[in-house]
């Protein structure tokens, strides 16, 4: 199997958890770019999401992964994004769903709720599921649509 390339970030609450992950992910069959943060100094984790999401959009990557304290401002940040899909996902069948209705293209995990080994159980389910297409295909489509709604010029949905 080829390897699986991810990018990974973090901000200082979910930062323990990537190096560990990182590290069995890298015992794996898994190149990882590391995006940051690098240290336990306190940083804002929006700027890493973004790093993270931008890898994924340019499609260097196959996913990404985002850990912060909880999981949940990584992925309110990393959903402002176009284009990005972003699970937050504290168990294995939480991964399989978030890739296999919602193709899900950034896993975020919360840093201070799991353990490593859990955590890359995790991703190696978010990393072998695949997208089941049909009914969900339809819904993605909308949420897409939902995404142009928020456009200056395009009101989408929201148009009186
Ligand atoms: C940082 O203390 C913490 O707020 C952050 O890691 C995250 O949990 C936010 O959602």
């Amino acid at each position: 199997m080829s390897k699986k390339i991810i990018s990974i970030a973090s901000d200082h609450a979910g930062y323990r958890l990537k190096e560990q992950l990182k590290e069995l992910l890298q015992e794996d069959n898994y190149e990882i770019i590391d995006r940051g943060a690098f240290g336990y100094d306190s940083v804002d984790y929006p700027d890493y999401a973004e790093r993270v999401c931008k890898d994924v959009l340019e499609e260097i990557v196959d996913f990404g992964i985002l850990i912060c304290g909880t999981g949940i401002g990584m992925s309110i940040a990393a959903n402002k994004i176009k284009g990005i899909r972003a699970a937050l996902c504290f168990c294995p069948e939480l991964a399989r769903l978030a890739r296999t209705h919602n193709n899900s293209n950034v896993l975020v995990l919360p840093g201070r709720f799991i353990a490593p080994e859990f955590a890359k159980m995790i991703v190696d389910t978010f990393s072998e599921a695949e997208f089941e297409g049909g009914r969900h295909e339809r819904r993605l489509q909308k949420i897409s649509k939902l995404e142009k709604s928020g456009d200056e010029n395009d009101k989408g949905c929201l148009q009186p």
